[in-house]
């Protein structure tokens, strides 16, 4: 029995943005078809921390994976991440192990993924000004999703943390055709002038107002996570047609929904699938919420692991 081990930067050079998007395009289509098993995460707390498991397989693309996050809040004081996660890749048809690949790099991937799936379904096709609210590992990569789907050639970014800017605007430069990064001079400064708005912060009061947005804007938030954690305010839900990657998720964890008591309209698996439409006129403001599924992970992390082998990446083990 083989199995590949497949590091961050291993991860970060498989796969490319379009086709982790395209991977998340076929979960977010047979969770919504009633063809995965994911069942609820599993927790378990211990000592120190807390450490989540999240299995799901994908009965059509056969795609079976377990990812593993670890929250122990005194890891900074040993000099360790918070917040880590591996992912193990198993066999669908002999529950062998295939690959175990580092989860951080598959995570920012994945969840750049699912805004780039929502991007090419709900955003106006000459979208060209991104608000990106976090410059942080998610926001990143949810701006290289959008750029990935869109001709995008301004970005202006809110976030307190200069030094995440700065990072943000290094990272950037290095993409072909890159966009221009403007500090911007206030979240309303901002928003107004964006045909997409993108929050992958962690705060947890809202950012804008939505009576800023202009029609025909596209929002993307992929931040709060608790049911008390507010991202976008209730005016952009109540202005927007409501997406989300999964109903039941949503209306348990998602704080901008339950706050906002939003009637949710589609999952976008059922975009993807044709049972719901796309964007329906030029002046409708769409809204997409990620809390993130394991689905995400398992496509990812099978089409990164496709990739790897092609590409001869990581290390191959034996393990009998
Ligand atoms: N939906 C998903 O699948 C998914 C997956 C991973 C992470 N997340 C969530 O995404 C969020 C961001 O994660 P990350 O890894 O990028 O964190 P990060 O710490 O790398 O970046 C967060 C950034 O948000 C900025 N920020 C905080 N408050 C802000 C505000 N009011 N306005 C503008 N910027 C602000 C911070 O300065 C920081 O730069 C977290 O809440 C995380 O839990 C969601």
């Amino acid at each position: 029995m083989q199995i590949r081990l497949l590091t961050a930067s291993d991860v970060r050079s498989a796969l490319s943005m379009r086709g982790a998007i395209d991977a998340v395009a076929t979960a977010y289509a047979q969770l919504a078809a009633g063809k995965a098993t994911m069942p609820l995460r599993v927790k378990v707390p211990t000592e120190k921390g807390v450490t989540l498991l999240m299995p799901a397989h994908l009965h059509e693309t056969g795609d079976f994976a377990v990812k593993i996050v670890s929250v122990f809040g005194e890891n900074p004081a040993l000099g360790l991440p918070t917040v880590t996660a591996t992912v193990m890749a198993l066999d669908p048809s002999t529950g062998l192990p295939l690959a175990l690949m580092e989860g951080d790099s598959l995570t920012a991937l994945r969840t750049g993924a699912a805004g780039g799936v929502a991007t090419r379904y709900l955003a106006r096709p000459d979208a060209a000004t991104v608000a990106l609210f976090g410059a942080g590992v998610q926001a990143r990569s949810q701006l290289l999703a959008a750029a990935t789907e869109r001709p995008i050639r301004r970005v202006l970014v809110v976030d307190p943390f200069a030094e995440a800017i700065e990072r943000l605007r290094a990272e950037v430069a290095t993409w072909p055709d890159a966009p221009e990064v403007i500090v911007a001079t206030s979240p309303k400064a901002a928003v107004v002038q964006a045909d997409i708005v993108i929050a992958a912060t962690t705060t947890k009061t809202p950012l804008f107002d939505g009576n800023d947005l202009k029609p025909g804007t596209h929002v993307t938030g992929v931040g709060s996570f608790t049911p008390e954690m507010q991202e976008i305010d209730a005016v952009t839900l109540s202005r927007a047609r409501v997406v989300v990657d999964q109903r039941e998720a949503a209306m348990a964890e998602a704080g901008d929904i339950i706050i906002a008591k939003a009637a949710i309209d589609a999952e976008i698996g059922e975009i993807v699938n044709g049972t719901q439409p796309g964007r329906q006129s030029d002046d409708q403001i769409t809204y997409f919420k990620s809390v993130g599924l394991a689905v995400q992970d398992a496509v990812a992390a099978a089409a990164v692991l496709k990739a790897a082998e092609a590409k001869g990446l990581g290390t191959v083990i034996e393990m009998s």
